[in-house]
């Protein structure tokens, strides 16, 4: 009896010392040691001497204290939260060393941007009360003996979030970049025009904001209820905002994509500016349907200068290198009736409609190249013939990145089929969910993408940049319910794009996930399956799916 509790005892120490630390994006080597570092009064953070680095020094120090209730200083010197600059070439740009020891932890990086996302992991190795807003007692603050050695396996790792639809306050936007940061996402694409909105003030062109950006009412319940609830909506982001916004996210080596819809989805536009439409004596209004309309920019010179003069705001604005252009969506009814594109689209010697729509992101590819920018368009951009510089972004599956990869372009892959996240998260059917626009795309589907299809050769396979999630808001109108279809699918969205293929294992990911939950808790995350998260109304059961 003794002897087989002993060996029982053997057991589970054994599985204690070998379990390993659940952390989210699985880095790409770990190995445990027993023992822990416990954090305490005297725990410090060092860092070299230079304000990135000092910057990341600073925001782990406002952490542990914030959640500790300890002041954990950071001092010149050598403390026991030691971040360095590291001569290994193979950590690149994002990646980091970090050894936990009885000495204390060591991150090293040869960029603070690695030293950031060391900086992650070191936070998830902790207990998960170190994500509280507010002190917690009776914690014991350990970091398990690790030897971490991890680099991304993708350079752009993102979730887009479509503001046009459903604006988002600014402190929303600010909890989203910190999310994106906290699984070592690097790409904020934020979706600001489209038909039933306009949200970005643009100083030239002030009626896009005090016209574009509001709506005189909004659908209610299910696209095919076809009801609307008689109440203005709007909302739009100051270019101070933006600022704000823009200095958050490069603190957290968040890079902010914009993205100004072009030449579709334009209706917000046309309603302030009609000249730039079809018909410049309609009275358009600010689009309240959900769907894609048939009144797109009509491309005279006026409405390209129009184009290149946001363009000018947005590019001053935002300092990405990629600039969204959009490129979706765009029905090609009006250019089909209309004398002055049809005469454009001979003159210019084009074959049809789609060689016109090619035509005008061909020049608008040429200006915000002028500019010393890239641009990146929606699939729809093949269509007539791809812009020399265009960066394509995959979303009716993976055929469009494929064909643009083979043509030497650069693609994101972001298809409906693993990363809407719009759609419901399990059966609408059995699981009670608030209403969405449709489908049924469960977090295990997500997990499965690989974003760098087979059939492409090594050669090609380097045009694959990275992967996104897409968060269209039709159905999403406040931050909790943004939250709710974001994660966990976000999430596991960020895996795909960080973990080396070998390391990726739905099993071991939802393992980890549970642990990570706690640390969403304490975020106040409203992901699906929270505690917190019966807020909505939900429409059960759901009858009709229109996607
Ligand atoms: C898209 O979903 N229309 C890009």
């Amino acid at each position: 009896m003794k002897q087989s509790i002993f060996i029982l005892l053997i057991f589970l120490w054994g599985n204690l010392v070998n379990a390993q630390p659940e952390i989210i994006p699985k880095p790409s080597q770990l190995q445990t040691a027993p023992g822990e570092f416990t954090l305490g009064v005297k725990t410090t953070i060092s860092a070299p001497v230079d304000n990135q680095w000092g910057k990341v020094a600073e925001m782990l120090s406002s952490r542990l204290t914030m959640a500790t209730g300890n002041k954990i200083k950071t001092v010149v010197g050598k403390g026991n939260i030691s971040f360095e600059v590291s001569k290994d070439a193979m950590l690149g740009e994002e990646g980091y060393h970090l050894m936990a020891n009885k000495k204390g932890v060591v991150i090293r990086a040869q960029t603070a941007k690695g030293a950031f996302y060391g900086m992650q992991t070191l936070l998830q190795l902790l207990p998960a009360e170190v994500y509280s807003a507010k002190a917690v007692s009776g914690v014991k603050w350990t970091v398990p003996f690790v030897t971490v050695k991890d680099v991304p396996r993708y350079g752009y790792r993102g979730l887009m979030l479509d503001v046009g639809r459903h604006y988002m306050p600014v402190e929303f936007i600010k909890k989203f970049i910190d999310l994106l940061a906290m699984h070592k996402q690097n790409q904020f694409h934020w979706h600001l025009t489209d038909d039933q909105g306009w949200r970005i003030e643009i100083k030239k062109y002030p009626l896009l904001t005090q016209i574009g950006s509001i709506r005189h009412e909004t659908m209610k319940g299910h696209y095919t209820d076809n009801k609307y609830d008689g109440t203005p909506y709007g909302g739009f982001y100051t270019q101070d905002e933006i600022r704000d916004v823009l200095k958050y996210a490069a603190d957290r080596y968040v890079n902010v994509i914009p993205e100004i819809e072009l030449p579709g989805h334009a209706l917000a536009a046309l309603a302030s500016y009609p000249n730039l439409g079809n018909n410049p004596d309609r009275i358009y209004k600010v689009g309240t349907k959900w769907g894609v309309y048939d009144d797109v920019f009509m491309p005279r010179e006026e409405t390209l200068k129009f184009l290149e003069d946001v363009l000018t705001e947005v590019i001053d604005l935002f300092p990405s290198k990629y600039i969204h252009i959009g490129g979706d969506e765009c029905p090609k009814t009006q250019w089909e009736e209309s004398r002055f594109a049809q005469d454009l689209i001979k003159k210019e010697n084009l074959k049809d409609a789609h060689g016109l729509q090619s035509y005008v992101i061909k020049r608008i590819d040429k200006f915000v190249t002028s500019k010393g920018r890239r641009i990146i368009g929606w699939d729809e951009i093949l269509e007539g013939g791809l812009s020399p510089n265009a960066t394509v972004m995959s979303w009716r599956g993976t055929e469009g990145g494929i064909t643009a990869a083979k043509e030497n372009h650069d693609v994101i892959m972001t298809p409906t089929t693993h990363v809407y996240l719009d759609y419901y998260q399990a059966d609408p059917k059995t699981v009670k969910q608030p209403v969405s626009i449709g489908g049924h795309l469960e977090i295990s589907k997500t997990y499965s993408f690989e974003p760098t299809p087979e059939v492409l050769s090594p050669e090609q396979s380097r045009h694959i940049l990275g992967v996104q999630g897409n968060l269209w808001t039709e159905y999403v109108k406040t931050p909790a319910y943004a939250e709710y279809m974001l994660f966990p699918r976000g999430i596991a969205v960020a895996e795909i794009g960080w973990s080396t293929k070998e390391n990726k294992n739905y099993e071991d990911f939802s393992k980890r996930l549970e642990v990570h939950k706690k640390r969403l808790d304490y975020l106040g995350v409203n992901y699906f399956g929270a505690p917190i998260n019966d807020q909505f109304e939900y429409v059960w059961p759901v009858k009709k799916n229109v996607k």
